[in-house]
């Protein structure tokens, strides 16, 4: 595997391999847990190179969010991406990504979908991914990308970037890996606890809860969401939004749609946790 956090070098080996078939390419912030690498899996299934990035993009975090405390585990993740059979790893310094300072500097905005669920707790957040995703397709210039359906809203934001300026790359979502116990894997899964990480679980239990029910016909939205809401405070979790939408585009559904996704975004300790799954009916 080939590292590189240079952009012309970068772009001399992607040069060449497009010139004798296609390139995968896996966006990612590092600390990789078996979610990342089940995306680099799927990258070596349908292309003959694999790109991945590791950069902890300072444009998404907020004020007061975790960008300093971000695990940082860059030769571990080399291994394991070597292990996977990664072509090629791109990790740039913050200099290269971010010559000016933040006001100075181009911003992709997707406007409507940002500004929803964690775009809402999180203003800027979906500016920040959106900027940083266009510029690393401009510089590594896939043919596809992948992205984790345990971003939901990321997954949306980035396939309404693409349509809307017409990038030339194919978005692929892949479905979420899971602890045994069913927790969606992440790199803040590590902020829990002993104790926490025996609450967490509790997050996707009520998802499903909601699945089977809305499988089951019923429509009761509002009182589906409030029931499972209180019960995750219950469990110890503070739920941040809990919600039932439409899976096209997040809006909210109308009684009998048929594809739904429920979402969800809760603290617990120093984490704040997301996950979702999609319900087709
Ligand atoms: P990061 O959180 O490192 O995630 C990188 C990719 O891995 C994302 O596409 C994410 O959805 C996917 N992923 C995370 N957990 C997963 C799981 N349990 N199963 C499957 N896929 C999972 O998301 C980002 O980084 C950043 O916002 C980024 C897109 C790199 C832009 O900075």
């Amino acid at each position: 595997m080939i590292t590189v956090s240079d952009v012309r070098e970068l772009r001399s080996h992607v040069d060449a391999w497009r010139r004798g078939g296609n390139v995968a390419f896996v966006p990612t912030m590092g600390n990789l847990h078996a979610g990342h690498l089940s995306l680099a899996q799927a990258a070596r299934q349908m292309a003959d190179r694999v790109v991945v990035s590791i950069f902890v993009n300072p444009l998404q975090f907020g004020v007061g969010e975790d960008f300093d405390n971000y695990p940082r585990t860059f030769e571990h993740d080399r291994e394991m991406l070597q292990g996977e059979g990664v072509d090629l790893l791109f990790s740039p310094p913050v200099e290269i990504m971010y010559p000016k300072p933040k006001a100075e500097q181009t911003k992709v905005e997707v406007p409507g979908i940002s500004g929803v669920l964690c775009g809402a707790s999180r203003p800027g957040h979906f500016v920040g991914v959106a900027t940083v995703v266009c510029k690393l397709f401009n510089m590594v210039q896939p043919d596809i990308a992948l992205f984790g359906k345990k971003d939901f809203q990321q997954l949306m934001v980035i396939r309404r970037m693409v349509e809307d300026l017409a990038m030339p790359v194919q978005v692929r979502g892949i479905d979420t890996m899971r602890e045994p116990d069913g927790l969606a894997m992440s790199s803040r899964n590590g902020y829990l606890n002993e104790q926490e990480r025996t609450i967490a679980p509790a997050l996707y239990r009520v998802l499903q809860n909601i699945g089977d029910a809305l499988q089951g016909g019923n429509d009761d939205y509002a009182g589906l969401t409030m029931a499972a809401t209180k019960e995750l405070n219950q469990a110890g979790l503070q739920t941040d939004y809990l919600v039932i939408r439409r899976a096209e585009d997040l809006v909210e559904p109308a009684a009998g749609e048929s594809r739904l996704v429920v979402l969800a975004a809760a603290y617990l300790g120093r984490a704040r946790l997301i996950d979702n799954i999609e319900v087709q009916r």
